[in-house]
Parts: C-alpha cells; sequence; structure tokens
C-alpha cells in the first residue's frame, strides 16, 4: 500500500516539477498604504536602544531592544519602523515581543507601504496594550536580512579565504528620537580586516568608536539622534562559507488515510550567493585538499535531519537519480546526507527533489468527538548547517485526503497568503482538499515550528478511494469479458467461405 501512496505522489510531483518555472514577479508582500505624505505621528520617543547585529551566519541577525516612551497625551499602541524600500523586501522573520515578557507570544505586525514610489516603508507594531502618557515598556525586535553580505573580491581561487562586506547605519533607523543608542556588532572570528572608524566626536563618550572587544565591536554610545537619522558604516570580515539561499522552496506534505503514508517532498532551487570562482575549477586540486576538509566557500553537501520514522528517502536533480547520497538512521533524527554533483562554488544555481515517507500515526490524531483529524508537522524540515540557510520563498502544500472539509490551520511562522483548493491526482473523484502557505525570507532558525492543521473527514469519505478503485476494476474486467464474448471468428467464417 506504501509503495503504491509513493507511485502515485510521485507521479503528481513529476507533473508539478515540469511546469514549476521560478516566477518571483508575484507581488512580495501584502501591505496597507497610505498616502506620500504620511509621517508617523510624533507620539514615541526612544529613551534607550541597544541593537545586536550578529554575522556569525550566512545572513545578518538583527537584534533591537528598545525602550519606548510614550510622550503624547493619550494612550498609544501604534509603534512604526522604517525600512528603506529595496531592504523590506529582504527582511525576514520580523518579530516583536516585550522584552520583559518574551513567554508572553509576539505582537501583531504589518507592513505599511507608501502611494508612488516612496523609498520609505515600514513595519507597524500594534502593542498589545496601548501605552499610557509618560509610561515606558522595553520591546524587542528581531529580524534576519537575506541577500545583505557582498563577498569582496567578489572572485576567489578555488582555496582562497572569502570576506564578506556588511554595510549598515552605525544609528540605527527609527521613526522616532533616541535619546541613547549603541549597536553591537558581532562576527564570526576576529578575522576582522576593514571597518568605518567614526569621529570621536560623534559619540558621547569621546571614544574611539567603534570599541573592539575580541570579536564585538560596538559602535556608540550617541544621545539624542533626531528621527530619520543615518550613519552609514561598514565592515568587512573573514567568512570562508557558502552563503547559501533557497530562492525557492515548494514543500507538499500528503496525507493518505487510506495508506496510514504522510509523504514529504520538497523541491530546492539553491543559489550560492558567496564569492565567484576565479579560475576554472580544478577538480584534481579539490580531491587533494578536500582530504583535509578545509573550510570553504562552497557548497559540498547538505544534512537533512529528519524525523525518527523516515524512511524511502530519495534525492533528484535535473540529471537524475543522485547516488552519492547516504541515509544514516539514528536514534534522534534520521540523517540525510546529499552531495550535490560538483561543489558549488559562487552564483552558482543547484536544483533538485528530496522525499520521504512516515507514518501518519506520529503526525495525525482524531479528536475524540466528531470526526475532526489534527495533524501537525514542521513548517519547514531543510537542511541544517552551521553557517545557516536563507529561503526566499517557502510554498507549503498540505495535500488532504478527497473529501477533508472544513481545514483550518496555525501556525507562528509569518505567512503571506493561503489558500484552499482541489488538486486532483490518479484515482481521485472529487479531487484532494488542499492547503497552500507562502511565506517569504525565511531562515533556518524556523526550522521545527509546527504547522497545526485541523479538518473534518467523514469515515464515509474513506471509502471513496477503495471504491473508485474497485469501480475500476470492474470496468477493466467488464471490458476485457465483453472483448472477450464478442465473436472473433469473422477471419475463420471467411475462410470457410
Ligand atoms: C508570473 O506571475 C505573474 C503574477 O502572478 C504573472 O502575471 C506572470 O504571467 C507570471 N509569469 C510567468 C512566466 O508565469
Ligand atoms: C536511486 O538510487 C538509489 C540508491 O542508490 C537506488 O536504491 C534506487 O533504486 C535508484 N532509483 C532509480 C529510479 O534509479
Ligand atoms: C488566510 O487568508 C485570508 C484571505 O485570503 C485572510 O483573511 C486570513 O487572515 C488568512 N489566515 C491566516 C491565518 O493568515
Amino acid at each position: 500500500m506504501r509503495s503504491f501512496t509513493l507511485f502515485t505522489s510521485a507521479i503528481a510531483a513529476f507533473a508539478g516539477f515540469a511546469c514549476a518555472d521560478l516566477n518571483l514577479s508575484e507581488p512580495l508582500q501584502s501591505k496597507q498604504v497610505l498616502p506620500s505624505t504620511f509621517t508617523p505621528p510624533q507620539v514615541f520617543k526612544n529613551a534607550h536602544l541597544v541593537r545586536t547585529t550578529n554575522l556569525d551566519k550566512a545572513y545578518p541577525r538583527e537584534t533591537v531592544n528598545i525602550l519606548i516612551e510614550n510622550i503624547d497625551s493619550k494612550p498609544q499602541s501604534q509603534y512604526y519602523v522604517p525600512f528603506d524600500t529595496t531592504l523590506l523586501a529582504r527582511v525576514g522573520g520580523f518579530e516583536v515581543r516585550d522584552k520583559k515578557n518574551a513567554a508572553a507570544g509576539t505582537f501583531k505586525v504589518e507592513v505599511v507601504g507608501l502611494e508612488q514610489d516612496s523609498t520609505t516603508e515600514f513595519y507597524l507594531i500594534h502593542l498589545p496594550e496601548p501605552l499610557a502618557p509618560g509610561a515606558q515598556q522595553t520591546i524587542s525586535i528581531s529580524y534576519s536580512i537575506l541577500s545583505a553580505l557582498k563577498p569582496v573580491p567578489s572572485e576567489l581561487a578555488q582555496t582562497a579565504k572569502q570576506y564578506l562586506q556588511y554595510t549598515f547605519s552605525a544609528y540605527t533607523p527609527s521613526a522616532y528620537p533616541t535619546e541613547k543608542q549603541r549597536t553591537k556588532v558581532k562576527f564570526p572570528n576576529a578575522d576582522v580586516t576593514d571597518y568605518t572608524t567614526l569621529p570621536a566626536e560623534l559619540n558621547d563618550e569621546q571614544k574611539a568608536d567603534p570599541q573592539k572587544q575580541g570579536s564585538t565591536f560596538t559602535y556608540g554610545l550617541y544621545t539624542n539622534v533626531p528621527a530619520g537619522a543615518q550613519q552609514p558604516v561598514s565592515v568587512r570580515y573573514e567568512f570562508t562559507k557558502p552563503i547559501v539561499q533557497s530562492t525557492l522552496l515548494e514543500r507538499d506534505i500528503e496525507v493518505s488515510h487510506w495508506g496510514g503514508n504522510l509523504a514529504t517532498e520538497e523541491r530546492y532551487w539553491l543559489i550560492n550567493e558567496g564569492a565567484g570562482l576565479k579560475n576554472h575549477f580544478s577538480r584534481v586540486e579539490w580531491q587533494k585538499q578536500n582530504y583535509m576538509n578545509p573550510p570553504t566557500f562552497a557548497l559540498k553537501g547538505l544534512n537533512l535531519p529528519l524525523a525518527v520514522g523516515a524512511v524511502d528517502p530519495y534525492f533528484t536533480d535535473d540529471i537524475g537519480n543522485v547516488s552519492t547520497s547516504r541515509f544514516r538512521p539514528g536514534k534522534k533524527e534520521n540523517l540525510l546526507e546529499l552531495k550535490p554533483r560538483y561543489p558549488i562554488f559562487g552564483n552558482w544555481k543547484y536544483s533538485f527533489r528530496v522525499g520521504w515517507n512516515a507514518e501518519l500515526s506520529s503526525y495525525l490524531r482524531k479528536l475524540a468527538k466528531g470526526d475532526t483529524y489534527v495533524l501537525k508537522v514542521p513548517f519547514l524540515e531543510g537542511p541544517r548547517a552551521v553557517e545557516g540557510i536563507s529561503y526566499g520563498r517557502v510554498s507549503l502544500r498540505v495535500v488532504l485526503p478527497e473529501g477533508a472539509t472544513n481545514v483550518n490551520f496555525q501556525t507562528s511562522v509569518p505567512i503571506i497568503a493561503n489558500s484552499t483548493s482541489l488538486h486532483k491526482t490518479f484515482m481521485d473523484t472529487v479531487g484532494r482538499t488542499t492547503l497552500t502557505l507562502t511565506a517569504l525570507n525565511l531562515v533556518d532558525e524556523f526550522r521545527d515550528r509546527d504547522l497545526v492543521v485541523t479538518y473534518d473527514y467523514p469515515w464515509t469519505a474513506g471509502y471513496r478511494k477503495p471504491i473508485t478503485i474497485s469501480l475500476g476494476a470492474f470496468a477493466v474486467f467488464a471490458f476485457v469479458w465483453a472483448v472477450g464474448s464478442i465473436d472473433t471468428s469473422i477471419g475463420s467464417k471467411k475462410k470457410a467461405v
């Protein structure tokens, strides 16, 4: 039964792969649009702000802790965070919490754009409780930025070290005046070859700016920075690892009640945004060097930690079955080690598909009353790497059985679009109920965030497929019988004439 499920899903998947060209021209973000004259009402000030820029991964991660104060005469709950439009399109996983009560969950946020071709857009944060006049609250904003690190130089010899440049504003961009602020930049190591030095007069302590402490540099303290002020700086540091982005990930999760199976298939379109290869690729040199396993800016392999219970894995790329992959079942996880056919240097692309099966009972349970089922799966499984991996667009499809209705979902991953449709595959009558979710600019830190889907599935719907197949088999049988009973003796009659 399992192999049958695999067979049908493989057919469906191949049909999808052939026509799934990369189309990123769809609007990237649903947003509220305000007149171009809009400026955020000046009802807050930032009493104190500390930003931490973490550069230990292949994408910068920003954490901004701000003590905000309501300077208006009425309670306020709308706090704006400005971004350049081109930057906002690359910001992912923007989340805001109460610094003193992080367990209470994330605040509601939305994107606000301006009419015409404005260069500024905002994240609008809705405080769960309006802040009273004169009151203060510490909020913690975190996000990642995709495609923000530039290899300098942009081309390297096969065995060279890679250096990345990151450009940002030493003043944290804000829609409000900031009384005191600092930016801490955390590098992956102390090999920081270049960095902007700002005049000592700019900072309040009249000290060398930035202050260095091991692999952490601190810009500031700056006092009374006006709203909207920027102070561009850039840093360059060693990072000899690939900068892997999956421009698109299509992830299909197919529930088969009948087969008791959960089939997962993922299709990746990867690019290494690191340095390109200066000269021709030398496989001899590569193999000689590879023996010692030195750091490299090429992508050599990917490790997908699958849940215990994952079986029948496959890995194919544009050419076909890739035999250089390994599957290592373990106690805590089943590790799928993928090795592309060649190392992927900067600007090179690689697309492939992986899939596996699992027992449905580990992911699905039926509520005691009624016909409601609850499915709990990771939103993202994807490769695990020290340097991390980012996802430009994730399209997740959950294919439920035929006849499933009343589909609802819940996830803490920021979703930009959701829809429920019917998806017809082999031997389906009405088509399977399919939930499609789209997320933008995710990073691997969102691995293992759950997606919970509930749906109703009456037990009679479960007989739809066996009945279809029986009817199909019966039709074939009837046809064979009908053909068999036709008088085929025409030829012999002719002979007899
Ligand atoms: C890409 O998507 C846009 C918006 O949905 C659509 O108008 C356009 O035709 C698509 N392009 C291709 C090549 O499919
Ligand atoms: C793909 O490779 C695996 C492992 O080498 C093998 O077991 C499987 O039969 C291959 N499948 C095809 C379709 O060639
Ligand atoms: C799903 O999409 C609809 C609009 O198509 C929207 O109103 C709804 O809030 C979305 N649900 C979630 C949980 O994002």
